[in-house]
């Protein structure tokens, strides 16, 4: 072994290999990345929005090799979403760590309606064992706002530092902040707007995501603005106490890479950053990865989390040497892809609960799943949600990670008793976005079968953004007789960059038919007065379509395969 490294290391040398840094490293969607080290461990945690559990947890000790560890949300008393429409839900956080106490300040919107105004009070939940997965119920603030950042002070004053507005109707957005009592999370100062961004004060600007640093006795403030979009980006202040006043980086923005619309990685912004056990710094942000550049109407792997290194100049932090964040930063740590495959046989009998990595929709009212029912087998008892509806479908979720991602199940012994009884498998966006393919019952009750094909698109437009409210998405559904009553069928997804097929397989076929494919952008493109905040994930589901159902439907495997 000796003699083959000492071989390969001139050979090594003479074809110059330089490492790189691999982005996305949270492929599939992960958006306001928050960073801490404690000792030799860094933590990474994430939004969720209507997902349960909520707030993913990934720990790293090489800031290559990410591992989820859990959720700080996954209990129904932390994480009520009951109705909460697609995109609400539990928005940007901030985890830090105090004197042997993780802390997770975060926000959760339990409704996103236009009579309902005012933003939620924020909150955060603590634990001294982050691989404990056991966290405390919400301790809430008093004050209305979002992306909540504790900092400590060293004479043990906590802040809470937060994004709100002046009023619920002109909505101008700025950067509040008062200290409050840890132990109880109520204020102890009246909440005072510290800063109002850096560009013009008016309702487009969202200067959010703060986050507040003592580094060499200097108080930081980093923030978010510029709006989630193409226009977001870092701009980061300084200033004498954690509350300022604010002298201006002349540097800003600190991370912009909506300068130039044809690189590969836009929408950056929401940074956090932490110093290394080495004393190199490093920083996260959210970017997406336009699949035709120059456009965003091929994002639906939504906005992902992005790492690079950090130095200092002047005393003020410089993201990447200046350079746009991409998605491989030469010379630094490994050049370890971060895609891998997802395959589950459901055959681990000695565990009756799914992986850390799959979701459901909303907080479960009850278990809907079993994995010991039928040994083998991902055993899913429908409910009367179908996946249009604002509520708690039986429906399992695992995030899409590569632009080019195939998913594959087989849904053995299926026999639906109506035209209502439906499973099968979705890509799957939010409630106004989801395409499906799935086994249902000829409305006779015959015992027949059909495979249901549902596509969801954008109704016709003439810009991207520009639907009318009375007909923003246009759903097409096809039916595809199958030859019996119960046969195993394979359902298969392919993922591509601009488009999606769905087909399926009967038996011992071993010929996929495709019953549709259809562009990318109705995963990515948002209707009129909704948002795109998340990214898509492949999904199984067993519905009564709106009646309770007594037929479950057992999958044999789960099968994601990232192209190269
Ligand atoms: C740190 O935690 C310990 C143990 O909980 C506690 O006794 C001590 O008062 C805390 N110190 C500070 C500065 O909060
Ligand atoms: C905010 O100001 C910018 C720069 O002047 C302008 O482009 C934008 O349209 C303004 N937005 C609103 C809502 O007034
Ligand atoms: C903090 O100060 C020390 C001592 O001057 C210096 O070595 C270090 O680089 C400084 N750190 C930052 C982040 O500026
Ligand atoms: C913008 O980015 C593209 C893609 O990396 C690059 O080819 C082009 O030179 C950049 N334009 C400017 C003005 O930097
Ligand atoms: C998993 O279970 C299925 C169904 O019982 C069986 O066909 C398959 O061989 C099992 N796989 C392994 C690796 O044991
Ligand atoms: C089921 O069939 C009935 C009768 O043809 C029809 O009215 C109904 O819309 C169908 N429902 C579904 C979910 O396909
Ligand atoms: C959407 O609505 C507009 C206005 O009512 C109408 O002109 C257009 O044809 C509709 N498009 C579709 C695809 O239904
Ligand atoms: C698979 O499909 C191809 C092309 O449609 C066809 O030629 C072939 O006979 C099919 N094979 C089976 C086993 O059905």
């Amino acid at each position: 072994m000796k003699l083959n490294f000492l071989l390969w290391a001139p050979c090594l040398s003479i074809l110059h290999v330089t490492f790189a840094l691999v982005n996305p490293i949270l492929p599939g969607w992960n958006p306001d990345p928050t960073i801490l080290r404690v000792g030799s461990d860094y933590f990474l945690a994430t939004s969720s929005f209507e997902y349960f559990p909520g707030h993913p947890i990934y720990h790293s000790t090489n800031l290559v090799d990410w591992t989820l560890i859990g959720h700080a949300l996954n209990r129904p008393s932390q994480l009520s979403l009951f109705g909460t429409p697609s995109d609400a839900g539990a928005w940007g956080l901030s985890l830090r760590y105090h004197n042997g106490t993780f802390y997770l300040a975060s926000t959760v919107r339990y409704v996103y309606t236009y009579e309902l105004r005012q933003f939620p009070r924020s909150f955060f939940v603590t634990t001294r064992d982050i691989f404990s997965n056991d966290w405390s119920d919400p301790i809430y603030f008093n004050a209305l706002g979002y992306d909540p950042d504790l900092f400590w002070d060293t004479n043990g004053d906590v802040y809470n530092t937060w994004s709100g507005n002046n009023n619920p109707i002109d909505k101008i957005y700025g950067i509040y902040q008062n200290k409050i009592d840890i132990t109880t999370g109520n204020s102890l100062t009246p909440a005072e707007l510290i800063f109002t961004g850096t560009l013009p004060d008016n309702s487009s600007a969202r200067p959010e995501g703060p986050h507040v640093y003592l580094i060499n006795s200097t108080y930081y403030l980093l923030i978010a603005e510029g709006g989630s979009g193409p226009e977001h980006r870092s701009t980061i202040q300084r200033g004498p106490s954690p509350s300022g006043p604010w002298a201006n980086n002349p540097a800003n923005p600190i991370l912009f890479n909506g300068a130039n619309l044809s690189l590969p990685v836009q929408w950056t912004g929401h940074s956090d950053f932490v110093e290394g056990p080495d004393g190199q710094w490093w920083g996260v942000a959210l970017g997406v990865r336009p699949q035709t550049i120059g456009d965003f109407n091929h994002i639906q792997l939504g906005r992902e989390t992005f790492l690079f290194p950090v130095t200092w100049e002047n005393g003020w932090p410089v993201y990447n040497h200046g350079q746009p964040i991409s998605t491989e930063i030469p010379g630094v740590l490994s050049d370890k892809p971060h895609v891998s495959e997802f395959f589950d046989d459901f055959n681990d009998t000695t565990t009756d609960t799914l992986g850390l990595s799959c979701y459901f929709l909303r907080t479960p009212y009850k278990k809907s799943y079993s994995l010991t029912a039928r040994p083998g087998f991902l055993r899913l008892n429908g409910n009367s949600f179908a996946l249009g509806d604002r509520d708690n479908p039986a429906l399992v979720l695992h995030k899409q990670s590569s632009y080019e991602d195939t998913f594959e199940t087989v849904l053995d012994g299926f026999s639906p008793t109506s035209n209502l009884t439906e499973a099968g498998a979705t890509i799957f966006y939010g409630d106004f976005a989801h395409n499906d393919i799935a086994v249902t019952g000829k409305a006779d009750g015959s015992g027949e079968r059909v495979i249901v094909t549902r596509t969801i698109v954008p109704a016709q437009q003439v810009g991207p953004w520009a639907l009318t409210t009375s007909n923003n998405t246009v759903t097409t559904v096809t039916y595809t007789p199958l030859k019996t009553k119960s046969d195993p069928v394979k359902l298969v997804i392919v993922g591509k960059p601009t488009s999606y097929s769905l087909g399926f397989a009967e038996g011992d076929d071993t010929n996929v038919t495709f019953t549709t494919t259809f562009d990318s952008m109705s995963m990515s493109v948002p209707p009129v007065n909704d948002f795109f905040f998340k990214g898509a994930a492949f999904g199984v589901y067993n519905t009564g379509n709106s009646k309770p159902t007594l037929i479950p439907a057992d999958f044999a495997y789960w099968k994601q395969t990232p192209g190269t």
